[in-house]
């Protein structure tokens, strides 16, 4: 039987925030000599398949990459199907997601967006901003290092000196718990400038699985995995164990 719900040991070493890079779409297409295109349809049914799954579990903080400012490199056919993917699913994909009280942000630069694909995820970002408590961040047209950038020409526009809890706020996810486990698919062993800053002390999970074969079960490995981990965070074991 699927076992959802963790017990109390599991409860209390479940992330409280989990990021995923979901990579491996068009790799998993072109072993089934399929369009890249038809990857990145199943890779978004997949996504939604495991945030349910990840809410459900009892994570309360999701962030996904779906796009990077790297990829806005990619042919233009490739874009523009992924952008078609968004003004045909998105908004209902998002409202499926956000009525389980999830409130939505993206993260990203929306001008490196067709507008009309920016509107639509603004628009289901601001129909969910009544719900707190869980939150859900799809990461489109974002790069770390340009989020850094931004956050350190805000502050310098406003002749403020930074600390770290001041540039943490003034992230995309500023307010936010930073990630606990980042999970990245499809077999590369990289952070592909993803939550730089943020993930400075997250765990991180690689799976050999391309996206759209990454399971619910796979997720649960993934987390179960996590529990196993010692975190540190610089201290000694004996440290941790007081
Ligand atoms: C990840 O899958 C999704 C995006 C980057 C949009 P890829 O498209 O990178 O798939 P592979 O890595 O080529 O298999
Ligand atoms: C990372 O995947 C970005 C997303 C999953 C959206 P890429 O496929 O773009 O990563 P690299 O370029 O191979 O590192
Ligand atoms: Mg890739």
């Amino acid at each position: 039987m699927k076992k959802n719900k963790p017990d109390g040991a599991e409860l209390s070493r479940l992330p409280r925030h989990v990021a995923v890079i979901m990579d491996g779409n068009g790799r998993w297409a072109k072993k089934r000599l399929m369009p890249r295109s038809f990857g990145h349809r199943q890779g978004m049914n997949r996504m939604i398949g495991l945030l349910e799954h990840a809410y459900d579990v009892g994570i309360p903080y999701v962030t996904v990459y779906a796009l990077s400012t790297e990829n806005l490199q990619r042919p233009k056919e490739e874009l523009e199907g992924l952008f078609d993917l968004i003004r045909r699913h998105f908004a209902e994909y998002m409202k499926r997601i956000c009525e389980r009280g999830v409130r939505l942000r993206v993260l990203g630069d929306p001008s490196l967006l067709p507008a009309d694909v920016g509107e639509i995820v603004a628009r289901a970002e601001r129909d969910s901003a009544q719900y707190t408590g869980k939150g859900l961040n799809v990461a489109l047209a974002y790069g770390s290092r340009a989020e850094l950038v931004r956050a350190a020409n805000i502050a310098v526009a406003r002749g403020q000196m930074l600390t770290e809890e001041s540039l943490s706020d003034l992230l995309y996810t500023g307010g936010q718990p930073d990630p606990d486990l980042v999970i990245r698919t499809g077999k590369e062993k990289r952070v592909s400038n993803f939550l730089l800053y943020q993930a400075a002390y997250a765990e991180y999970y690689f799976s050999d699985k391309m996206f759209p074969e990454f399971s619910d079960e796979d997720f649960d490995e993934a987390i179960a995995e996590y529990g196993r981990r010692r975190r540190r965070f610089g201290k000694t074991d004996e440290q941790i164990s007081d």
